[in-house]
């Protein structure tokens, strides 16, 4: 293992996303960093999701999302939907309608609302790669920073 990975890897910028999924009958979403744009034409945006999050099941059935970019200042916001629960994560929140019917976070800076093209392996994780089928800005304000988070994830104990 390399050391000091986690740090290293940090180096990275990235920022910080809500992605919300839809499976027909029931909807839920959560916090996700490695997310990137990985084609102009078509539009495609790509994100990496452990496949044990109750999240996958959904967008495997459902085959949409939404990608919210959340603000510097939602550390909360980042921390709700970093944590896995049954229940409606979503509750309490105020959330837009889109044309997948994965819903946008409404107090976020921009959303892209997205159906999935095809999925890849990478390791522990599946590669989400996702046709953009709408987006817009939202609110004014600078993005939240993945090496802002700390071990926000509790990923730290992953490098070891
Ligand atoms: C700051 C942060 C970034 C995260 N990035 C990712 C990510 O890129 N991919 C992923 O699969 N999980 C990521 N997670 C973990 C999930 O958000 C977390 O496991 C969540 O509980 C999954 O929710 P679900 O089981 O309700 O779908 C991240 C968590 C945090 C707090």
């Amino acid at each position: 293992m390399i050391k000091n990975a986690e740090a290293i890897l940090k180096q990275i910028t990235q920022g910080v996303y809500v992605i919300s999924v839809n499976n027909g009958k029931q909807k839920n979403a959560f916090t996700a960093a490695w997310v990137m744009q990985v084609s102009f034409d078509p539009l495609l945006i790509c994100f990496s999701i452990n496949p044990e999050h109750h999240s996958y099941s959904l967008l495997k059935k459902g085959g949409v999302c939404c990608i919210s970019v959340l603000k510097k200042k939602q550390a909360t916001v980042a921390a709700h939907f970093g944590k896995s629960s049954r229940q409606d994560k979503m509750a309490g929140y105020s959330w837009l309608e889109t044309s997948t019917q994965a819903p946008a976070l409404e107090d976020s800076l921009a959303y892209f609302d997205c159906r999935v093209d095809h999925y890849s392996d990478a390791g522990d994780h599946k590669l989400v790669i996702c046709s953009v089928i709408d987006a817009a800005i939202l609110n004014k304000g600078e993005p939240m920073l993945y090496r802002d988070t700390g071990d926000m994830d509790s990923s730290s104990d992953l490098y070891e």
